[in-house]
């Protein structure tokens, strides 16, 4: 799989890009990584990418034309047949979730679009018709760090890139129910008075995963429960 990354900071990525997993992810030629600079494709003798907003309002945006030359050379590297998915990382795109991170390694080619500033110009939206994907209900500061995320994300479903490929298919929100996983355990049996649960300890498979089914239910309806609570808890009223 190959993902480009378009981005006016491409030095962000570089000590994500050599860590571990993704480091030897790109060793393997699992995985291909290419950061290009929307700055390249700036024109003037100030290479200006970002202009004030019409109508006035705070913050600058992005200017389309180098935002959308940059996309469209990046598009250009691409063997016929093998059209290159396009997703800008905006506040205002689909959210991220495990299904999305799903549906985007199952591309051979992706492109992450990140924005800075206040946001893009309407028209490179409209140039481009991305995907338009939110890691989140907050504002970053940039596209970079949700793109990192987005990497992370699809990164570790792509088959061998995990060392165990059942790994994937047993972590939260997977599997069609998408429930969050229990609690795991490791050695020693007890700490600090706390004791691994016996079932663990069985050897008896079958009851091993009945427990961790009824544990992922338990933890996917306590997190929807706490989720309530803590935006309850916000709120004026208490
Ligand atoms: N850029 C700024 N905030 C963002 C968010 N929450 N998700 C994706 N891209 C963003």
């Amino acid at each position: 799989m190959r993902i480009d990354v378009v981005t006016l900071f491409p030095e962000m990525f570089r000590g994500f890009l050599d860590g571990s997993l993704l480091g030897a992810a790109q060793a393997a030629g699992l995985l291909d990584i290419r950061l290009t600079n929307i700055r390249d494709f700036a024109t003037g003798v100030h290479r200006q990418v970002d202009d004030r907003p019409y109508g006035g309002g705070p913050g600058m945006l992005l200017m389309p034309g180098p935002v959308v030359e940059c996309v469209e050379s990046v598009l250009a590297d691409a063997a016929a047949g093998t059209a290159p998915h396009v997703a800008m990382l905006t506040p205002a795109g689909r959210p991220l979730t495990q299904q999305v991170a799903e549906e985007l390694a199952g591309r051979d080619r992706l492109i992450l679009l990140c924005g800075r500033y206040e946001g893009f110009d309407q028209r490179v939206a409209d140039t481009l018709l991305p995907d338009q994907i939110s890691i989140g209900d907050y504002v970053l500061s940039g596209g970079e760090v949700a793109a990192m995320v987005v990497i992370d994300a699809v990164a570790r479903l792509i088959p061998g890139v995990l060392g165990d490929e059942q790994s994937a298919a047993d972590d939260s929100f997977s599997g069609t129910e998408r429930l969050i996983e229990g609690p795991q355990y490791t050695r020693p049996r007890e700490f600090r008075g706390l004791k691994v649960p016996d079932v663990l300890l069985s050897g008896d498979h079958s009851r091993i995963a009945a427990w961790r089914r009824e544990q992922a239910l338990d933890a996917t309806h306590r997190r929807t429960t706490l989720s309530a609570h803590f935006s309850g808890a916000h709120t004026p009223a208490g």
